[in-house]
This record gives structure tokens, C-alpha cells and sequence, in this order.
């Protein structure tokens, strides 16, 4: 076994009851990622030789999830949940013989980046040889975390877990942010000592500093940010991460060119990908699954999720682009405008309360206000076919399946049933009847009435 291979241990064995969720805590979501998820794509940079992911009984629903990730881990289940040392024993079947560097890491802390991982691993190779490598935070109120306490010569000593601190300990103030890389040689060895001799008569992984300071083997600590250690215990907690990813994610988006008036109001997802010379007003929400091109604009109170925007493209105010929504190119779509599983193709303009589902329309074609696509009939969808410069008037319904042929122009408050020819006008409203000086006759005539009361 080559030594510089790296096996990761993913821990996430803990039950998130305060959560006060029916889903389990890894699989809450971050910027529309799961967290689970979100640490594996970090681990999979690294490029590691094995990974487990460590997962208490009844968690089905987690393994599945985890397995299908594509750096596709080996599940290992802790059948009782007596600490974090005992977590990565019983991943240690999962594993295999494995002497190569161990790296131990939290489901629940999904800010982790993978640049830190591999700081952490690297310390290992400092010239003092240490056994162990630690990543350290310095928060501003240590609270639960535990805490290293060093010697006069800044050797590290031990970690005192926060419910084990008496007051004859001085520690550090340095907290370990819950990763951790391993010699694979010692790691083991160390690991098999152990022992629950402390308050919550737990096996704790932070023993092994003790561990391996009482045999002469060093620790290496490598300083981190708070917010790459915050964990997600709760929805505060949640909500806390969730607004860091966002400033990560709105920070790469303003370094690649895009504007955004307050980007504090702008929701991205972790997918989200946008182009050069985007400008994005406030209030704007990002769904999974977003491709914005070049020079598009996104106007005020946008809700776009799972569409494809070309270049050129106006969106909103106030418009919604949901799955499947394919814009090609300088397409404009309105203010209370909802597009659905339907391309538009290049020009197309629908700015107005306009509903386009399941349809295709052709380029350079006008959908006019109030235009909508019946595409359910209470048991299945139907497709609209509409071609290129066709002109639709306003408050038009078209009953799919229906298509309508190029350069067609259809009457204002039309219901269409049938297929429209290309070049052809389709119109399906009553004809309009008029009664010459009726509305005086009834003016006058209430007036009167008026007057006798
Ligand atoms: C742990 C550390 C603490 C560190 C903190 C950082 C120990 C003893 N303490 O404390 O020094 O500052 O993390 O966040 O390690 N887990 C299992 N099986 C178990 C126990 C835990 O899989 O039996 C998993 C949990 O799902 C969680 C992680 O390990 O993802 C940490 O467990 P948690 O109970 O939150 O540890 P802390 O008390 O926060
Ligand atoms: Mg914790």
C-alpha cells in the first residue's frame, strides 16, 4: 500500500434530534445540497483510496443516499453510539487493511473545504514527524467543543472535552474543528487504547492526543476558520451555514462577473452556474439546476429553478422559470409570467401574465398578456406546439394538444381547440353587438329614479 493514499472517515452516526425532523440531520439541505453530500464532493477532491461513511442502525435512507455519491463509500454501521472513537472503529472493517494516512471528518459539518483537508493531511509530513494532525478554531466562546491544553514549550499535551474541564486545567482556548488526518502505522494502534474513562463514559477520538503525547509521538495543530468548524446541531445551526455557503457562493458569482445590486438578497444553489455580464436586482431566488449565459438580466423578485437561460436574456420582474424551462436566446419573459418544460426559442417575447407549460415556441414570436397554455386536463399533459413569428393576443387560451403553424396571428381572447395553419387568423370570440345610445337611455333613467326617492 502506497503510504500517501489517503482513506477517509466520514462520521455521521448521530441521530439530529434537535433537529425535531422526520429526515435525518446529514440530509438536510445547504444552498439545496444535502450536507452529507456537500462534505463528499469536498472528499472526492482529495482523490482518496477508500471512504466509509459511518452511520448508526435504522439509517437506510442515509446509506442509500451516501452510496450513490460519486465517490461511492463503503457504509460501516455503529451499532451503539458510545463516541466518536468508537465511530471510526467500526469503521475500520469497512476499510480494510489500510496503512496508508487516515483522515476523519463530521457529516454534520458541511463547510469544510477541501484546500483545509489537505492542509491538515500535509501537516503529517512536517519535519517532527507528527502521528497525528489536528484542525484547530479559535471561537469566541469555546463552549462545547473540546480544547487543547499545551505545555510551556507549546508541545501539545492533550484535548479536554468541554464536560471534562475542571478548574485546575488551563487550556488553550484552541478547539478542535472536528477534522483530523492519522499516521496509518500509529493511527490504529493508538486508536485500540482508547477508553471511556471520562464524564459521559464515552470512547473519545480526542484521546489519542494524550494517547500518542504519552508515547512520545507529536500532534500537529493547523489552524482553521470558526465558520469552516461550525457543525449543524439544530436549524440555528442550519440556518447559520446556510448563510456562510450563501456568501461563498455569491462572492465566486461577483468575482465572475456578474452584478448584483445587494447580493444579500440573491438565493444561489450550490449547481448554480452563471456566465459573464449578469446583473441580477435584489430579491432573486435560485433553484437546483440553473445555467445563466452571458448578458442576461434578472429583474426584481425572480424564482428560477432548474432552467436554462440563454444570452440576452430579460427575466422578470416578478417571473418564475421552473424544470425545463429552455430560453435560447435575447428571449423576454415578464413580470407574473410561469415557463414550464418549454423551449422559446430566439426572440420570443412573453411579458405578461402568461403561463407556458409543456410547449415549444418558435422564434420571434409574441405571446401576448394573459396567455395561457392548457396543457392538464385533470388526468394527463399535452404539448403546444406554437412556430416561428406567430403573434398571440392577449388573454388567449390554447388547449393542448394543439399547434400553431408559422406567422399564424390569433385573435384576442381566443380559446383554441384545434390546429392553426401557418399564416392564417384564428379567432374564437363572439361577435361584438351594439345598441346604439343604450347606456344614456339607462343613465337617464336611473337619475330619475334617483330624484323621486
Ligand atoms: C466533538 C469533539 C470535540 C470537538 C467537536 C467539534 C469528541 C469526543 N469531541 O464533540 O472535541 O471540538 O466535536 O465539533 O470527539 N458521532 C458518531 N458516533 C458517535 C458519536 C459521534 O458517528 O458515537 C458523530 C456525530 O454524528 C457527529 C460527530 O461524530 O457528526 C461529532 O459528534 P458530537 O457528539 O457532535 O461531538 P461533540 O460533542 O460535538
Ligand atoms: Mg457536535
Amino acid at each position: 500500500m502506497n503510504r500517501d493514499q489517503i482513506c477517509v472517515i466520514v462520521l455521521a452516526a448521530g441521530m439530529g434530534t434537535r433537529m425535531k425532523s422526520d429526515l435525518p440531520k446529514v440530509l438536510h439541505r445547504v444552498a439545496g445540497r444535502a450536507m452529507l453530500d456537500l462534505v463528499l464532493d469536498e472528499v472526492k477532491r482529495l482523490k482518496p483510496a477508500r471512504c466509509a461513511v459511518v452511520l448508526g442502525p435504522d439509517m437506510d435512507e442515509v446509506a442509500q443516499h451516501a452510496t450513490a455519491h460519486a465517490v461511492q463509500p463503503k457504509i460501516a454501521i455503529q451499532k451503539e453510539r458510545l463516541g466518536t472513537a468508537h465511530a471510526v472503529r467500526a469503521a475500520e472493517k469497512a476499510i480494510g487493511k489500510f496503512d496508508g494516512t487516515v483522515l476523519i471528518l463530521y457529516g454534520d459539518t458541511p463547510l469544510v473545504k477541501a484546500e483545509t483537508l489537505k492542509r491538515v493531511v500535509a501537516a503529517l509530513k512536517k519535519k517532527s514527524k507528527p502521528a497525528l494532525s489536528w484542525l484547530t478554531f479559535a471561537p469566541e466562546d469555546p463552549g462545547a467543543y473540546g480544547q487543547f491544553v499545551l505545555r510551556a514549550d507549546g508541545t501539545v499535551e492533550r484535548i479536554v472535552e468541554a464536560k471534562d474541564l475542571t478548574p485546575d486545567i488551563d487550556p488553550s482556548g484552541q478547539c478542535w474543528g472536528g477534522v483530523m488526518a492519522g499516521d496509518g502505522k500509529s493511527f490504529w494502534q493508538l486508536l485500540a487504547k482508547v477508553g471511556r474513562n471520562n464524564k459521559q463514559r464515552e470512547y473519545y477520538l480526542t484521546e489519542l492526543v494524550a494517547l500518542a503525547y504519552a508515547r512520545g509521538l507529536d500532534s500537529a495543530l493547523v489552524e482553521g476558520s470558526v465558520e469552516e468548524a461550525q457543525g449543524v446541531n439544530s436549524r440555528f445551526d442550519l440556518a447559520v451555514v446556510e448563510q456562510e455557503m450563501q456568501h461563498r457562493l455569491r462572492m465566486a458569482a461577483l468575482a465572475g462577473g456578474v452584478t448584483m445590486i445587494d447580493p444579500t438578497t440573491v438565493f444561489l444553489s450550490w449547481d448554480t452556474k452563471l456566465g459573464r455580464d449578469i446583473h441580477i436586482e435584489p430579491n432573486v431566488f435560485f433553484g437546483a439546476g440553473v445555467t445563466v449565459a452571458d448578458h442576461v438580466t434578472i429583474k426584481a423578485n425572480s424564482h428560477i429553478d432548474g432552467a436554462d437561460i440563454g444570452p440576452g436574456c430579460i427575466i422578470g420582474p416578478f417571473a418564475r422559470l421552473r424544470p425545463g424551462a429552455k430560453l435560447v436566446r435575447d428571449v423576454h419573459v415578464g413580470n407574473f409570467v410561469e415557463v414550464k418544460n418549454a423551449v422559446l426559442e430566439t426572440g420570443v417575447k412573453a411579458n405578461h401574465l402568461t403561463y407556458l407549460g409543456d410547449a415549444r415556441v418558435g422564434s420571434g414570436t409574441n405571446v401576448g398578456a394573459g396567455t395561457i397554455t392548457c396543457n392538464y386536463d385533470g388526468y394527463g399533459k399535452y404539448h403546444t406546439e406554437i412556430g416561428a413569428n406567430v403573434f398571440i393576443g392577449s388573454d388567449v387560451a390554447l388547449v393542448a394538444p394543439v399547434k400553431v403553424g408559422d406567422g399564424a396571428v390569433i385573435g384576442a381572447g381566443s380559446v383554441v381547440t384545434k390546429d392553426v395553419a401557418a399564416d392564417a387568423l384564428a379567432v374564437t370570440r363572439a361577435e361584438q353587438k351594439e345598441i346604439k345610445g343604450w347606456a344614456k337611455r339607462r343613465r337617464d333613467s336611473q337619475a330619475a329614479k334617483k330624484k323621486k326617492k
